[in-house]
């Protein structure tokens, strides 16, 4: 990559230190809100943190909000929650789990049976591992599996129902680490690279760097006219639980990070809400790609990164191996046990 590591480094703090002043001080969303009441969205992950501040967002402006969520108990919680603060909001509470496969495609067959089509996706659930590397059960490592395996599946499948909904917009939430992530064809399940403790962000860097890849790689091959406007974003460094499986020492340093440059939930929520609101975000013209958001306007810094991936043959491999392992390039399915032949073999073709 051309890009210095210095150079990201540098972006990257000060990206991070930046943005706790900028958004305490943003005011609202967006003026020129789009009227969604009745609109369908689908929200992943959204029973704690930036998913479920985003859910309570969308319905309280009258969406229709399916929350897909891996445990119905803590779903239902983050429901009850929204309900009693928003009484009159519409949500419907259904079982997705990101790291299962099989999980993803009867989600996608549930949603088909109750709606006719979707209008806003928000792919926001988010897994960072880094104690143990952990295999999902379809055998694929979970960083990977949750963040960009998993939700390029979903994405694809909802293309249908997306279709129908034009126009409409898909949210996908990247990282700013995607700036200082690479990414290994020969080890995209992180056999070799697996890194533990304070070091263990790369399986969550490389993860959020590929799904940003592919989605743009599959909004070009979309073709013009699809009527459907893609967003990466960052939502910001946020109090979440989603450092929960940080070390010791990572969780110190994390926690500290967190009071000095953090911001909270709803905070969080904004970009994430400006998008599936705006409407001079999706009227503008079609640029062919998905854009990198932070704090409400493109995030130059990491579109420019994202620009210098775009077209390489790296992304070209990674798209071709994403869609075999997900069964979606030939007609035949996955056979979930074959993952690691599979990965090997595809080494051996694109190397
Ligand atoms: N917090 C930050 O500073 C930050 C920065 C950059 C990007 N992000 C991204 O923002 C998104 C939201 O994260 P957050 O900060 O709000 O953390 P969070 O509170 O931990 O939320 C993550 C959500 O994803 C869900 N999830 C995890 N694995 C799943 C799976 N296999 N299937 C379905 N849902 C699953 C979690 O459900 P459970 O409760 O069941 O685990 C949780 O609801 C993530 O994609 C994250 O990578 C966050």
């Amino acid at each position: 990559m051309p890009r210095s590591s210095f150079s990201r480094a540098m972006n990257y703090f000060k990206d991070s230190t930046c943005h706790k002043f900028w958004s305490e001080n943003a005011e609202k969303v967006c003026d020129d809100e789009e009227d969604i009441s009745g609109k369908i969205v689908i929200i992943t992950g959204s029973n704690s943190g930036v998913g479920k501040e985003t859910a309570l967002q969308l319905a309280k402006r009258g969406a229709v909000v399916i929350m897909g969520v891996r445990d119905l108990q803590r779903g239902n919680l983050a429901v009850e929650d929204i309900k009693r603060r928003f009484p009159s909001s519409t949500i419907d509470l259904m079982r997705v789990d990101l790291g299962d496969l099989s999980s993803i495609k009867s989600f996608v067959r549930e949603f088909e049976s109750k709606y006719s089509h979707l209008d806003i996706l928000v792919n926001n659930a988010g897994v960072m591992v880094v104690t143990k590397r952990s295999l999902t059960k379809d055998g694929f490592e979970e960083n990977m599996s949750v963040n960009h395996l998993g939700t390029f599946l979903l994405t694809k499948l909802l293309l249908d129902s997306l279709r129908k909904g034009a126009p409409n917009r898909v949210v996908t939430l990247a990282s700013t680490n995607l700036s200082i992530a690479s990414i290994d064809l020969e080890d995209l399940m992180m056999e070799k690279r697996f890194k533990t403790g304070d070091n263990g962000r790369e399986q969550y860097n490389s993860s959020k760097l590929a799904i940003s890849v592919c989605t743009r790689k599959l909004v070009t091959s979309l073709g013009p006219n699809h009527g459907i406007k893609f967003f990466l974003m960052c939502p910001g460094f946020v109090k979440t639980a989603l450092f929960r499986d940080n070390g010791c020492c990572g969780k110190c340093f994390t926690n500290f990070s967190l009071c000095v440059g953090g911001i909270n939930a709803h905070k969080g929520a904004e970009t994430a809400v400006y998008l599936c609101l705006s409407k001079s975000v999706a009227s503008g013209e079609n640029s062919g790609r998905a854009e990198m958001y932070r704090f409400m306007k493109i995030w130059e810094f990491g579109e420019n990164v994202l620009k210098e991936w775009d077209g390489t043959e790296t992304v070209e491999k990674l798209y071709a191996m994403t869609e075999d392992l997900l069964g979606l390039n030939e007609k035949k399915s996955l056979n979930v046990n074959q993952n690691q032949s599979i990965i090997s073999k595809l080494v051996e073709v694109v190397d």
